[in-house]
C-alpha cells in the first residue's frame, strides 16, 4: 500500500502550503539571511499524515537496513606525537536504507511505500528552493536513515570541495519521523565560530533546512528508559545541487517569485 502520496505537497499543513507557495515571510529565503545556514521548521507536515508515515517506515524498511559505521580511529589518540594536537575525522553510527539500486531490498520497500517516489516529486525540491531561496538542480540525491539507541554522528562539516558543483555549497532537506521511544536527539551546529546552538530533532514530521558546509554533530539518540528497542529516528534526505546560473527556461527548480534570490556576486 502507498502510505506516501506521489507528490510531497499533498503531506502539508496550510502553514507548509503557505511555504511551499512563498507566502510564509519568516520561512521562505530563510537560508539567504546573512549567517543563517540552518532553520527547523515545526506544524509544515500534517500531523496525522506524518505518523502515517513514520509507521509505514517502521514497518517496511527496518528489515533491509544496512549499518554505517566510522569510529573514532585508535591512532587519533595513540598515533598522536604532540601534546594537544589531536585532530577527529568524521564519525558516525547509524542504519540506512540503501536506493541507489533497483535491484536492492530497501529500494523495493520503499518504493512499495510511494517513498521513492515523493522524493522523487516536484514539491519536495520546490519547498527546499522556497526555503533555502535558491534554484536548484532537477537531479537530486535522496537517503533514508534510522538512528537507534546511541546512534549519533560526530563533528563534521560536509564540505565537498573536490565536486566543482558543491564547493560553492549546497542544500539539504531532512524530515524526520521519530518513535514515540526516543526521549531526546539534538542537531548541535556552529554559529560565529563556536557549537553555540542546538536544536532538537525528537519530532515527527519535523524538516530542518541546511546550506552546507557547516560544522554540526548530531547527538547521541537516546531512548526513554526500558524503550531502547522501540526507540528509532527515521530521516528522510534530499541532497540538492545549485543549478546553473546559466541554464534554460525550466531547467532548475525556482523558488517562488516572492523570495529574492541574493544578487550575483561580482567575478
Ligand atoms: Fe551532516
Amino acid at each position: 500500500m502507498k502510505t506516501f502520496p506521489s507528490e510531497f505537497a499533498e503531506l502539508l499543513t496550510p502553514k507548509g502550503r503557505r511555504i511551499l507557495e512563498g507566502r510564509d515571510r519568516e520561512a521562505c529565503g530563510a537560508l539567504l539571511r546573512p549567517g543563517q545556514r540552518f532553520v527547523a521548521l515545526s506544524g509544515v507536515l500534517d500531523a496525522r499524515k506524518a505518523t502515517a508515515c513514520r509507521d509505514a517506515l517502521e514497518k517496511s524498511l527496518r528489515a533491509s537496513l544496512t549499518a554505517m559505521e566510522d569510529p573514532i580511529p585508535p591512532e587519533s589518540i595513540w598515533g598522536m606525537t604532540e601534546n594537544y594536537a589531536e585532530l577527529l575525522p568524521k564519525t558516525v553510527r547509524v542504519k540506512t536504507a540503501l536506493l541507489e539500486s533497483r535491484r536492492s531490498r530497501s529500494w523495493k520497500a520503499a518504493e512499495e511505500v510511494g517513498l521513492v517516489e515523493m522524493l522523487h516529486s516536484e514539491s519536495f525540491a520546490a519547498f527546499a528552493a522556497a526555503v533555502s531561496g535558491r534554484a536548484l538542480r532537477r537531479k537530486w540525491g535522496i537517503q533514508v536513515l534510522c538512528y537507534g539507541q546511541g546512534d549519533y554522528a560526530g563533528p563534521h562539516n560536509d564540505h565537498h570541495p573536490e565536486d566543482a558543483e558543491a564547493f560553492d555549497g549546497y542544500v539539504d532537506m531532512h524530515l524526520t519521523f521519530a518513535t514515540p521511544a526516543v526521549a531526546h536527539q539534538w542537531l548541535v551546529y556552529s554559529k560565529g565560530g563556536h557549537f553555540t546552538e542546538m536544536q532538537s530533532v525528537n519530532t515527527v514530521g519535523g524538516i530542518t533546512v541546511y546550506r552546507l558546509p557547516f560544522w554540526h554533530y548530531t547527538t547521541p539518540l537516546m531512548a526513554k528508559p526500558g524503550a531502547e528497542e522501540d526507540a528509532r529516528r527515521w530521516v528522510l534526505l534530499g541532497t540538492f545541487l545549485d543549478a546553473q546560473k546559466e541554464r534554460r527556461r525550466g531547467s532548475a527548480i525556482e523558488p517562488p517569485a516572492t523570495v529574492t534570490q541574493p544578487a550575483a556576486r561580482p567575478g
